[in-house]
């Protein structure tokens, strides 16, 4: 036993331990495909199988960004759908537990901030099972964030904690975890921008030639902006008067839509003038995003891909978990006032706005330098009990 135990450490080719990928909502697929092909690629490889739990289910926010993303379909679909938060996390967990009893593996790994990360972070924490957590430390400072809960849990539960930006390993710091579990490794969802960004499709064809000399790009779904009917009326009529100034090129995500059509707004778009269109798969999300005047969302990834992309970005919230692409990127924190966004916007049109620089290690890269501490921590362990 112990001299086999040697001839792998010498080696390196002791096969590992497989782990299990969990994936739930559509942020979490551009971050686990580069993921997944690190695993594969790295020496030794690590043995990975996808797990999707089924938390977005609709074409337009699944089918279409496996294809395009070269993400394999899942081994393991959990087929949750939707519910309320408890319930949703609820189910994950109840069909997540017998998928870990049967797979015995090395370790979970879950990715972002969503109720799929922390459900099946705390099934396997709870059995024993290693998690790691891919964009940790993220904080927002505001307990009202579903995805904030999700963090500041899912951090408490992980052996692993991959980071994207310094603020994060303080934050952790300040949370008490032992800082031998972090590793500052860089930004995985950049990795997917730079990696598909030469295929990304062109603007000028999604827009059918609308919009020739430049467009503001609008994503809004979080439950503060557009659960709150007099914060979503607000926001809405401020589009509207963006689109006096600078065409607006709007892709809907289904909980906002449904919330247009309970305040029976069906009407807006063509009275406003903003350009709808459905939930998009990435490519074209990201040929729309790369050819922005500026970027006007309450996304988190966007924030990020903006500041990768020297775009200027308005986020449409009080404060943001991703303070580096406001210190060094192209992100303004603009709230929901009418006034500040409108001069916000006005401003990028005379001056072209912010500019920023690409974080450290935002490089293409994060998802390789994730596989080797991997890989290290599993031959560690597995060495340990041999
Ligand atoms: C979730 C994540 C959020 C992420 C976002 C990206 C949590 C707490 N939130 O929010 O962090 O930024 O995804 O999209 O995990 N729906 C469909 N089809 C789908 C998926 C959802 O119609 O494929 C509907 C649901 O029925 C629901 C609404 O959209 O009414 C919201 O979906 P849900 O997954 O609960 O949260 P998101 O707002 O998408």
């Amino acid at each position: 036993m112990e001299s086999q135990g040697i001839n792998q450490r010498v080696t390196g080719r002791a096969s590992l331990s497989e782990v299990l990928c969990v994936i739930g909502a559509r942020p979490n697929y551009m971050k686990m495909a580069p993921l997944l092909e690190a695993f594969a690629r790295t020496q030794p490889r690590v043995p990975a199988r996808l797990v999707h739990t089924g938390q977005h289910y609709d074409v337009a926010m699944n089918d279409q960004h496996f294809q395009a993303l070269d993400l394999p379909m899942p081994d393991i679909a959990l087929g949750v759908g939707s519910g309320s938060h408890a319930v949703q996390t609820a189910e994950i967990m109840r069909r997540f537990e017998p998928v870990v009893d049967e797979s015995a593996p090395g370790a979970v790994l879950v990715v972002g901030d969503v109720n799929s990360t922390l459900a099946c972070a705390l099934v396997a924490a709870k059995k024993g099972v290693p998690v790691f957590h891919v964009e940790a430390g993220l904080r927002s400072f505001d307990r009202t964030m579903p995805e904030e809960i999700n963090r500041v849990l899912t951090d408490q539960l992980a052996e692993l904690l991959f980071t994207t930006e310094a603020a994060a390993a303080a934050n952790l710091a300040r949370e008490g975890v032992p800082m031998e579990r972090v590793r500052f490794v860089g930004n995985v969802m950049i990795d997917s921008v730079l990696r598909h960004l030469p295929r990304a499709t062109p603007a000028d064809q999604t827009l059918g030639g609308q919009c020739p000399s430049g467009y503001a790009l609008v994503t809004l779904h979080r439950p503060s902006n557009v659960d709150d009917p007099e914060t979503f009326c607000r926001l809405l009529q401020t589009l509207a008067e963006v689109a006096t100034r600078l065409p607006v090129v709007f892709p809907v995500h289904p909980r906002t839509r449904a919330r247009i059509e309970a305040a029976g707004q069906q009407g807006w778009f063509a009275q406003s003038g903003v350009h709808a269109l459905p939930p998009l798969d990435y490519l074209v999300m990201l040929g729309l995003l790369r050819e922005a005047t500026c970027v006007l969302t309450d996304s988190g990834g966007l924030q990020e891909e903006t500041t990768a992309l020297g775009i200027p970005c308005l986020t449409l919230r009080d404060n943001t978990e991703r303070p580096i692409t406001v210190e060094q990127g192209t992100n303004t924190v603009v709230g929901t006032d009418p006034e500040r966004i409108l001069a916000n916007v006005e401003q990028i049109m005379a001056s072209g706005g912010k500019s920023g620089r690409v974080p450290e290690l935002w490089d293409g890269h994060a998802a390789e330098r994730i596989a080797i501490e991997v890989a290290r921590w599993l031959e560690k362990r597995q060495r340990r009990s041999a």
